[in-house]
């Protein structure tokens, strides 16, 4: 029996749309309606009319939506990915901020979304590398995700041979144990050092929740976004950032087009944005 018609696909993904800004294509169907099935199956609902109800009346944060969205998401990540933005992070833009910020406050860097930690962990190592920036003064690095088995997964730790691929033989001789034949265990001090937390870029209240950034990370979330959900994030990252606070995008994602307030600035030949 067919649980799950393309009709049905198509109000599910309008309320995860509508709560998220996730705007998942209906070419999507093929790929994703039989892990739905498998779960609707699972959890014992009768028919998708039982479990519809369940999604639409229960709150964002139930388990049900949870479970939803940790399906239908794209976590894929891998260490130094687009290498680049770390090392303009830590030789160039900190450098900057360090000039214009009292000598007491922390650099504070947000990784929006950080999948399953590769991202805030590659700018850790980078930092530790730069020891002139360390010294000098405290950075707090966050990590958030609205899917919450990536940010469990971001918090052990644990990386197989494909998430390694990228980094020095010599980075990953220090930090990392291997605890199996394709299996990798980041430093205990490392994991620490992020703070890991399940949060909906949408949700402007829990956005604010997490203070006042030097530097966000978004790299590779809004390209499944469209512009009015773009538009939305783009103005909370901007009342994230302290002035002249930078934005980090993936090569293929911009703001330009549905916000003015952020000036492109060019790193070498690569763009990043500045809050005005
Ligand atoms: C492809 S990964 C990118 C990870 C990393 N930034 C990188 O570039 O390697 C995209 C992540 O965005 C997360 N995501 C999607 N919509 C989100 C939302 N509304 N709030 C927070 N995270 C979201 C997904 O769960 C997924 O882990």
């Amino acid at each position: 029996m067919e649980l799950l018609s393309r009709n049905d696909f198509k109000k599910l993904t309008d309320v995860l749309y509508r709560r998220t800004g996730i705007a998942i294509d209906e070419k999507r169907y093929n790929l994703l309606y039989k892990k739905i099935e498998n779960y609707i199956t699972k959890k014992e609902y009768r028919n998708f009319r039982e479990y519809f109800h369940d999604i639409r009346f229960n709150k964002s944060d139930s388990p049900i939506f949870q479970d939803l969205i940790n399906i239908v998401t794209i976590n894929e990540t891998y260490f130094y990915r687009e290498k680049h933005h770390f090392e303009i992070l830590v030789n160039e833009a900190l450098y900057e901020l360090d000039k214009i910020r009292p000598a007491s406050e922390p650099f504070r860097i947000l990784c929006s979304p950080s999948s399953t930690g590769e991202e805030p962990y590659s700018i850790v190592l980078h930092l530790l590398s730069e020891a002139k920036l360390v010294e000098k003064r405290d950075i707090e690095i966050v990590g958030i995700d609205i899917d919450s088995t990536v940010i469990q997964k971001a918090q052990k730790g644990v990386y197989s041979k494909r998430s390694i691929d990228f980094l020095p033989k010599n980075i990953l001789d220090e930090y990392f144990t291997k605890t199996g034949p394709l299996t990798y265990q980041i430093a205990d001090f490392l994991t620490d050092v992020v703070d890991f937390r399940v949060v909906n870029v949408m949700d402007k209240m829990a956005m604010q929740r997490l203070g006042k950034f030097d530097v966000i990370f978004s790299r590779n979330m809004l390209i499944y976004f469209d512009d009015a959900s773009k538009k939305e994030v783009a103005m909370t990252f901007h009342s994230l950032l302290k002035p002249k606070g930078f934005v980090f995008l993936g090569h293929a994602e911009s703001m330009n087009r549905v916000v003015s307030v952020f000036q492109t600035k060019r790193f070498g030949k690569h763009i990043v944005y500045q809050k005005i």
